[in-house]
């Protein structure tokens, strides 16, 4: 949620720093701050507001090589200049930024304020500070130790103190932390993004480990305060894959990523000589593929939006019971984990904390949990028992895009991989094998569609409510629109299965209310045409997402996108294509911020 930068070397922190939390400003937005030490001196600055607000209130003289610095998404106390990170104690001598959440903040603060330590914020995270402050005798390492033994909750923290020029301290607990390694020089962040310019030697922290970084180098140790040896791992992306080349939003430019992202998930997969595919990071022979009897998908968001299709999947076509879940409700009902059933958790990100513990909890129970993550190193990614990586390459919007078509990808090969274990016949697993490969051209037709879409935008974007309908496989595709429209228009929306309405969400319907009906050629086509004259006999207006040249559909509809045809099990593909860019240029109708939608943050690392 938040983003965290650290630096130490022999260059000017500041800009560094700068230039981290600008490329960690999709984790959260709503306030930035740095703190630069220099001559026994710690000089913060933060403010209210984006990163460039506060790159415009650094003083030239900020001077000092080493560093940190933070961008907010708020949890404890308002978004304001005081509350923004960096916090330091009350003689100014140590200042922290922190990633997580302290639940036990209230009981640490009343200790402390009887002690005399007045607070200035509202935040959970300045405790930290004093609570370091008062361990501190001339080692920040030791003194950093004995504070978070007192920490409840989840935290990556990054310490600095004033008598300990190009020394950073950091820790990590349910909070990601990554180390860069540079010539005579360090970096700390919650993500590797913050490093890239200057580094691809890195090495991510577990939980419980903490690491002392200067500009010689590091020493890491774990939660018994052993030193640990840690393997260095190396970035294999480009920092030019986080450039916006050329597009007005990261949004639209992944988006158009589509063909190419959905290629790199599917690419070099499939074994042409069994018909099937071949996910080597499942880590499961075929007798233990053999023996799954059951498979059950974790996730959040947009996320388990692609679980809910790749459950479909996997009962239509491998005819394994499946079914999605939220992770968030997962972890607290104790879940029954039976035998023979195979767990995936959906991440994008690979950090999202319901996920995470969600995963964590079925693990303890004895659950073999396998990841399908996008950002390669991340925690849910390394934690898993195995697992696939999507290749999305960066994802950077809030609105997830090209990571949902892509994790759908893998439930695709994964279902291929099961039918043929199962019933599918050689012929059957090549005409899917042909199917999926030319799903990226499909996307390329789909995304043709763009002119009319604006046109719709133009025309729908001042209403109110909107209903996004659809059934089947096309069901998860329908909430997805919602999700989409919702989150960066501000519109509000809902999806539903097109056969549910009639049980209540009809009672919406009026003239200015729009439903966007999904129907495909698919063998509920008919029904879904059924439930769409029942809004049209309400007067309510109708936008359909239809295959190209469905005349009936056209004639009844007000509006319509056209789609190519497909076979019926790859829909979600094409489907999903316009309603993202529905959302997309609803939001910009509306002079929404596309990229940083309000609330919201990239990467959801607190419950
Ligand atoms: O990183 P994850 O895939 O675990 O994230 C899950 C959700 O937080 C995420 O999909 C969220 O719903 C997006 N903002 C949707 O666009």
């Amino acid at each position: 949620m938040c983003g965290i930068v650290g630096y130490c070397g022999l260059r000017q922190a500041s800009d560094i720093l700068i230039d981290g939390l600008k490329r960690l400003e999709y984790r959260g937005y709503d306030s930035a701050g740095i703190c630069v030490g220099n001559s026994g001196l710690l000089n913060i600055v933060k403010r209210k507001g984006k990163i460039k607000d506060l790159r415009e209130v650094v003083p030239l003289e900020f001077k000092g090589l080493y560093g940190i610095g933070h961008t907010r998404w708020a949890t404890h106390g308002e978004v304001n200049d005081t509350n923004a990170h960096p916090h330091s104690d009350a003689a100014g001598k140590v200042a922290i930024c922190h990633n997580g959440i302290i639940e036990n903040y209230e009981s640490l603060r009343a200790i402390l304020t009887k002690e005399g330590i007045v607070f200035r914020t509202e935040t959970d995270s300045e405790v930290i500070a004093h609570l370091v402050s008062r361990s501190y005798k001339g080692d920040l390492f030791e003194a950093v130790r004995e504070a978070i033994g007192l920490l409840k909750g989840t935290y990556g923290i990054v310490v600095v103190h004033a008598d300990e020029p190009g020394r950073i301290v950091g820790a990590r607990n349910g909070s990601p932390l990554v180390a860069g390694i540079g010539d005579d020089e360090m970096f700390l962040a919650s993500d590797v993004t913050a490093m890239m310019a200057h580094t691809k030697q890195v090495l991510y922290l577990e939980d419980g480990e903490m690491i002392d970084i200067r500009p010689s180098g590091y020493t890491i140790s774990d939660a018994h305060n052993r030193e640990v040896e840690k393997k260095i791992e190396s970035i294999t992306w480009e920092l030019e894959q986080i450039e916006k080349h050329g597009y007005a939003h990261y949004m639209q430019k992944e988006i158009h990523e589509q063909p190419q992202s959905v290629l790199r998930a599917i690419q070099g997969r499939f074994n042409r000589e069994g018909a099937t595919a071949k996910l080597g990071g499942l880590n499961l022979t075929p007798k233990e593929l053999l023996n799954i009897e059951r498979v059950k998908i974790i996730a959040a968001g947009t996320s388990y939006h692609a679980g809910m299709v790749g459950a479909y999947l996997l009962e239509s076509l491998a005819r394994i019971p499946a079914s999605a879940e939220l992770a968030s409700e997962v972890r607290y009902r104790n879940p029954i984990v039976e035998k023979n059933t195979l767990y995936f958790a959906v991440s994008q990100s690979g950090e999202t904390a319901d996920t995470l513990y969600a995963m964590r909890e079925l693990q303890r129970k004895g659950a073999t949990v396998l990841g399908v993550c996008n950002v390669v190193g991340s925690t849910i990614a390394r934690e898993s028992d195995g697992g696939v990586y999507i290749h999305s390459g960066p994802e950077i919007a809030v609105a997830s895009t090209k990571a949902f078509t892509s994790q759908i990808s893998v439930f695709y090969l994964f279902t291929l991989l099961m039918a043929r274990t199962r019933d599918l016949s050689i012929e059957g697993g090549l005409g899917f094998v042909c199917g999926l490969e030319s799903i990226p051209e499909y996307i390329g037709k789909a995304l043709a569609q763009k002119p009319k879409i604006i046109e719709l935008a133009k025309k729908y974007a001042q209403a109110q409510d909107f209903l996004f309908l659809g059934r089947g496989i096309n069901y998860p595709v329908a909430l997805e629109g919602a999700l989409k429209l919702k989150e960066i228009s501000y519109i509000h929306a809902e999806g539903y299965s097109a056969a549910e309405i009639k049980h209540g969400p009809i009672a919406l319907i009026n003239e200015v209310t729009p439903s966007l009906f999904l129907i495909p050629d698919d063998h509920l086509r008919e029904k879904v045409i059924s439930n769409m004259k029942e809004i049209k006999a309400r007067k309510g207006p109708v936008i359909a997402v239809c295959v190209e040249g469905d005349q009936e559909v056209m004639n009844i509809a007000d509006d319509y996108i056209e789609v190519p045809k497909v076979h019926e099990l790859f829909y979600p593909y094409v489907m999903v294509v316009p309603l993202q860019l529905f959302s997309y240029y609803c939001a910009l109708e509306l002079k929404r911020n596309v990229d940083q939608p309000r609330n919201l943050a990239k990467s959801v690392t607190v419950e």
